[in-house]
C-alpha cells in the first residue's frame, strides 16, 4: 500500500519505518525542513535504538523515503496517517490541535481517489469528527473516510512495541476504512496482535484512558513510598506483594520522582479537561496530576535532607537528565523541576546523560554537563540518580568515594540495595525504603 505519513517526530518516523519494512511504501512528510535535510542525509533526528539501521534498510529497499512537500505523497497514497504534535495548549492545558487541524486542512487539498485519512496523534474525543469536517468543507467532492488509529508505542522501545502491540486499535464505522487498515496491519495480525474495531471517539477516548490509568498506577505507588518512609516499610516489597495479583500486575508500580515525559503529563490534563467540559470530571485523575506535579520539586528537598538538611553552597551531581533511559527526549523530566528547585536553593548543579545532554543544555542554563559520570561525580556533595540508564546500574563505588566531597547518594528509582551501598560507606537514600547513614 502507498502510505502518507504527515508529521515525522518520535511517531511518524517510528511508524513510517515500521510500515515501510511491513513492505509498504512510506513518504514521511515533515515541515521542518532541517528535520528532513538530516533524514535525507541518513541522519536520525532522535535516539531511539535500532531506528538508523531500520530506516537505512528501508530507504535503501527503496521502500521509505522524506519531503518536506506533502501534495505529491497525499495525492499518491491510499493512507494518510496524521501524526503530529498535540502538545498542552498554554494557558488551560487542553490539547493544541492546531498542528492537527493545519495538517487536515493541507490534506484535504491534495486528496486524489479514495483515502484513508488516519489520525496516529494523541487527540481529544470528537477530533475526528472535526478532521471529517474540515475536509469535507474543503473539499466536498473527496472521496475519504476517516479513522483514529492511537499509537501506544513506548520511546526507547518504540520499535518493539510497533511491531509487538499488546493491541491495535481501530476507530471507524467504515467498512471499507477497516479493510483498509486491517490490510495495512496484516504482519502484526499474523503475529497474533490483537485489532480492536471501535467507533471513532471510543478509539480517541481509549488512547486517554490508558495513559491516565498508567499515570495513576505510578502515582498510587510513589504516595505509598511516602508513606513506607513514614512507618518504615519497603516500597519494593509492597509493589512485589501486589503486583503478583494477576488482577493488579506489576508493571508501573516502580516508585520514582514522578511521572514526565512527552506523553502522560500533558495527556491526564487533557483528559481532565474534556471530563470538566462534559461535566463528567475526572477526579481521580485530577489528584493524579496534581500529586505528580507536587512529587517532581519534592525531590530537592530530599536531597537537601539527605545534605543534612540544606542544599545552600553544596555541590550535587545529577546522573541522568531525560525522563527515561534509552531516549534523548527532556519533555517533562522530572529533573528539570529538580535541577530548578536545587538552583533555588543554593545548590551548585553538575551533570551527566549518556544521550540527552544537547536537548537538556537548551532546556536547562546553569548547570555544569560532565563528559562522564565520574567526572560529574568529581567533588560533589552528593550524587542523585534521576534516570536508571543502564550505565548507572554498575558504579564503581571505590572510585565514586574517592571522586566525591561526601559519600552520599540519593537514588530516585532505587537501583540499588540500601545495604550493597552502605556496605561501600556511603549514606544512601531511596524512595520509599529506609535510609542508612554511613
Ligand atoms: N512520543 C511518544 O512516545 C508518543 C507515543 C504515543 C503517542 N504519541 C502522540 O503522537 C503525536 C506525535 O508525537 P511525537 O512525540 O511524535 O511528536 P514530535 O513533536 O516528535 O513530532 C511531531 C512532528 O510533526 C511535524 N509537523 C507539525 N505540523 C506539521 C504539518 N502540518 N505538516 C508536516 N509536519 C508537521 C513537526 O515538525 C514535528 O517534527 C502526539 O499527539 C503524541 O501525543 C506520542
Amino acid at each position: 500500500m502507498r502510505v502518507a505519513m504527515i508529521g515525522t517526530g518520535y511517531v511518524g518516523l517510528v511508524s513510517g519505518a515500521c510500515f515501510a519494512d511491513f513492505g509498504h511504501h512510506v513518504t514521511c512528510v515533515d515541515q521542518d525542513a532541517g528535520k528532513i535535510a538530516a533524514l535525507q542525509r541518513g541522519e536520525i533526528p532522535i535516539f531511539e535504538p535500532g531506528l538508523e539501521d531500520l530506516v537505512a534498510a528501508n530507504v535503501r529497499a527503496g521502500r521509505l523515503n522524506f519531503t518536506t512537500e506533502l501534495k505529491t505523497p497525499v495525492a499518491k497514497a491510499e493512507m494518510v496517517f496524521i501524526a503530529v504534535g498535540t502538545p498542552s495548549r498554554r494557558g488551560d492545558g487542553h490539547a493544541d490541535l492546531t498542528f492537527v487541524y493545519a495538517a487536515a486542512r493541507e490534506i484535504a487539498t491534495a486528496l486524489d481517489g479514495f483515502t484513508v485519512v488516519v489520525t496516529k496523534s494523541t487527540v481529544p474525543v470528537g477530533t475526528g469528527d472535526e478532521v471529517e469536517r474540515i475536509i469535507r468543507a474543503a473539499r466536498p467532492d473527496a472521496e475519504f473516510a476517516t479513522v483514529s488509529n492511537p499509537e501506544f508505542l513506548r520511546e526507547g522501545a518504540a520499535i518493539r512495541d510497533f511491531k509487538h502491540p499488546d493491541r491495535i486499535v481501530v476507530g471507524s464505522d467504515a467498512p471499507r476504512a477497516r479493510e483498509m487498515m486491517a490490510a495495512l496491519y496484516r504482519p502484526l495480525y499474523l503475529n497474533a496482535a490483537p485489532i480492536l474495531y471501535t467507533d471513532r471517539r471510543t478509539a480517541e477516548l481509549i488512547k486517554y484512558a490508558a495513559n491516565a490509568f498508567l499515570a495513576t498506577k505510578i502515582t498510587f505507588i510513589n504516595e505509598i513510598a511516602d508513606l513506607c518512609e513514614q512507618v518504615g516499610a519497603d516500597v519494593q516489597q509492597v509493589a512485589r506483594g501486589i503486583g503478583l495479583d494477576n488482577r493488579i500486575g506489576g508493571k508501573f508500580l516502580h516508585a520514582g520522582p514522578g511521572f514526565g515525559g512527552s506523553c502522560f503529563p500533558k495527556d491526564t490534563v487533557a483528559l481532565i479537561k474534556t471530563a470538566q467540559d462534559h461535566a463528567a470530571p475526572l477526579r481521580i485523575v485530577e489528584a493524579v496530576a496534581a500529586v505528580n506535579d507536587a512529587r517532581k520539586r519534592a525531590m530537592a528537598r530530599k536531597v537537601a535532607t539527605a545534605l543534612g538538611g540544606s542544599a545552600r553552597g553544596k555541590t550535587v551531581a545529577v546522573l541522568g537528565l531525560t525522563f527515561k533511559p534509552n531516549t534523548d527526549d527532556m519533555r517533562e523530566a522530572p529533573s528539570i523541576p529538580l535541577i530548578l528547585a536545587l538552583h533555588d536553593m543554593g545548590a551548585k548543579v553538575r551533570a551527566y546523560d549518556p544521550a540527552g545532554m544537547e536537548q537538556a543544555k537548551q532546556v536547562l542554563a546553569g548547570v555544569t554537563y560532565c563528559d562522564s559520570l565520574y567526572a560529574c561525580a568529581e567533588r560533589a556533595d552528593a550524587l542523585v540518580i534521576v534516570t536508571e540508564w543502564e550505565e548507572f546500574r554498575a558504579l564503581d563505588f571505590p572510585r565514586l568515594k574517592t571522586a566525591m566531597a561526601r559519600p552520599i547518594i540519593v537514588d530516585l528509582r532505587n537501583v540499588y540495595q540500601p545495604d550493597e551501598v552502605a556496605k561501600h560507606g556511603f549514606a544512601y537514600v531511596g524512595v520509599g525504603r529506609p535510609a542508612t547513614a554511613t
